[in-house]
């Protein structure tokens, strides 16, 4: 995974990943994949989610919506640990050491209510960092869009995209 540390996603990636139990996806479950993203995510009441372009097919499409509604689960489970363990909670100090817990929730707040007017994932290799870094990027962002975030074969191959970085 070669997502830039700036990034929100990257980062309560990284944040979810310690708080919560690892996604498997479940590809069986296609009616549940395909199911419409609601703006009533459980644990968030205003959720925002990135635009996917056109570039990716169906089935990334699907596996794509999978990972934004874990990543809404997850992160909602993680900011209600927060609540109720805040910084004594050794998952948080081993990820966050001294960090302050109010950047920790507004990175939650901020990935999931935040607008997305302009982000968009991307499936084509428009670059080619992703046939360059096989077996390696997950997906990156756009150096000459800021905005936009390109989707590797490998996120969907790997299946692991979030306890990858355990
Ligand atoms: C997925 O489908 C296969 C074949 O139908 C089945 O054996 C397996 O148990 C299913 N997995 C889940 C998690 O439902
Ligand atoms: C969708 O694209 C992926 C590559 O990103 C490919 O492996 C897969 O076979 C494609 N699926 C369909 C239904 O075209
Ligand atoms: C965190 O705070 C403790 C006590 O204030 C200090 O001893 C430690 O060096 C700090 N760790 C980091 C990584 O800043």
């Amino acid at each position: 995974m070669k997502f830039s540390t700036s990034n929100y996603m990257a980062l309560a990636t990284i944040a979810t990943c310690a708080l919560a139990a690892p996604v498997i996806y479940d590809t069986n479950s296609t009616a549940e994949l395909m199911s419409p993203l609601s703006q009533e995510v459980l644990g968030w009441s205003h959720a925002t989610f990135p635009a996917i372009y056109q570039t990716c097919n169906e089935t990334n499409t699907r596996m794509l919506n999978a990972a934004f509604k874990d990543t809404a689960e997850v992160t909602a489970y993680g900011k209600s640990r927060l609540l109720n363990y805040g910084i004594d909670d050794a998952y948080y100090k081993r990820w966050f050491g001294n960090g302050s817990i109010f950047t920790v929730m507004g990175v939650f707040d901020q990935l999931m209510e935040a607008s997305k007017g302009s982000m968009l994932m991307r499936c084509d290799d428009a670059d080619g960092l992703c046939a360059a870094n096989p077996n390696y990027y997950a997906g990156h962002h756009r150096e000459s869009a800021p905005a936009e975030t390109v989707i590797c074969d490998y996120f969907y191959n790997s299946k692991t995209a979030f306890n990858y970085l355990l």
